[in-house]
């Protein structure tokens, strides 16, 4: 909780609220990715970048439909996309649409309303902010560098798109609690999904 100078007690302050509840899962989830040293192998990072675009492949249709109407909290969500990103860097890495479509689906979690979707959104554009780091390791290692796109997702406009989607949440959540709970859970469950997911 803030002090009492403090108008917004922290439990209602959105991006504090959902650092502290996947701070320790965010920890785990990069150990267990394994992307970054210089012993990084192609296989490594194709298998990744697979399991990956299942979660976005899964997901980003279910945002469209939260995100994607008039009066969206997240008016540009259509150019947040990550999945063609991730399609292109599998096809430079020689994985075929086909083989994509035939790979089991993981387990993500629901996505019933814009609490959700603005959960799964913190953590899907969290992940171009590590991107930065991992596009810079793998260019030591023998990944090409045509198959960053997804990594490398912004560019230098990495900083901008997150103060604006850090902006977009704050005023979608206001103060109220109850929103940036279940916006919280759902950001939860996410990296719990994709920990068990790169754990096997
Ligand atoms: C080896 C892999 C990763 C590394 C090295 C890494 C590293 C980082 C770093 C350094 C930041 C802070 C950047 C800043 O404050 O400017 C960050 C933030 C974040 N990352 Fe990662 N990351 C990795 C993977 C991921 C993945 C796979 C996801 C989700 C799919 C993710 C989600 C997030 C989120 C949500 C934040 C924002 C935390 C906040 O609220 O400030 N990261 N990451």
């Amino acid at each position: 909780m803030g002090d009492g100078a403090d108008p917004v007690p922290d439990t209602a302050d959105v991006m504090f609220v959902l650092r502290r509840r996947t701070a320790t899962a965010h920890t785990r989830l990069e150990s267990v990715l394994q992307l970054t040293g210089h012993d990084l192998s192609v296989s490594r990072y194709r298998d990744v970048l697979m399991r990956m675009h299942g979660f976005y492949d899964l997901l980003e249709p279910r945002l469209d439909a939260m995100l994607g109407v008039p009066g969206s909290p997240v008016p540009d969500w259509p150019s947040r996309r990550k999945t063609p990103l991730l399609r292109r860097d599998l096809a430079v890495l020689g994985v075929a649409e086909a083989t994509l479509a035939a790979l089991p689906r993981p387990k993500v979690p629901a996505v019933p309303d814009v609490a959700a979707a603005m959960g799964v959104l913190y953590v899907f554009e969290g992940a171009t902010l590590g991107g930065r780091f991992i596009v810079e390791q793998v260019a030591s290692t023998e990944v090409p560098a045509a198959a960053t796109a997804f990594f490398g997702s912004y560019g230098d406009e990495v900083g901008r798109r997150w103060s604006q989607l850090r902006h977009a949440l704050r005023v979608w959540s206001g103060a109220d609690e109850a929103r940036v709970a279940a916006c919280a859970d759902t950001a939860e469950a996410l990296f719990g999904a994709l920990e068990v997911e790169f754990s096997r």
